[in-house]
């Protein structure tokens, strides 16, 4: 078992740069796998703005590991999210990014991060969890089964 060389913790302006780093590198895996996910125009510089807005946001949490040096390695956003307005539970939890340095995979650092997402959901009194995940992401398939979370809506495209 490797030693624990990293925490999570709540993230603060002080690393939007960082984090816009990492997202950039969660944007070049998913461009791999599926050539129709593409960056826009100026993308860098609209991350950082939706990042400071979910820091400024009550309904959003922004978290990052980062290692004993001062490094971040990784970072997740949640948010508590209103459901249509027909349907239960009224409101849940939505996990939109999470990603995990290549050299700290398997390091539990994932886990770490969604752990303090589900522990906010859970306080908010959300009682449920929703994500989306491509179907080619073997290692985030894998990841969100070994949460314990299982197969719910697919969702489509086609070119018009
Ligand atoms: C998916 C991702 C976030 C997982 O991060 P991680 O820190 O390596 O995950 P953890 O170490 O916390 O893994 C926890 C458990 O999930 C499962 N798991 C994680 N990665 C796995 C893989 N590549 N293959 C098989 N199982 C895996 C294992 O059960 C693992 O426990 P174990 O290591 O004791 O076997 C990381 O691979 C990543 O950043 N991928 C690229 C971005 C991405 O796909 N994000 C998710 C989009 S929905």
């Amino acid at each position: 078992v490797k030693a624990v060389a990293y925490a999570v913790r709540t993230a603060e302006e002080r690393d939007v740069d960082a984090i816009v780093g990492l997202w950039h590198e969660f944007v070049n895996f998913h461009h791999e796998l599926d050539g129709r996910l593409r960056r826009r125009r100026a993308s860098r510089k609209r991350f950082a703005t939706l990042v400071r807005s979910l820091l400024e946001s009550d309904r959003d949490r922004v978290v990052v590991a980062e290692t004993a040096e001062g490094r971040l390695i990784g970072y997740a956003l949640g948010s508590d999210r209103d459901n249509a307005p027909v349907l239960e539970p009224e409101r849940f939890g939505l996990v939109s990014d999470i990603y995990v340095d290549e050299g700290h995979r398997r390091e539990g650092v994932a886990g770490a991060l969604f752990s303090d997402l589900e522990n906010w959901f859970r306080v908010r009194g959300l009682t449920s969890v929703e994500l989306g995940v491509l179907h080619v992401n073997t290692l985030a398939q894998a990841f969100w089964r070994a949460q314990g979370f299982t197969d719910f809506v697919d969702r489509l495209r086609r070119d018009l």
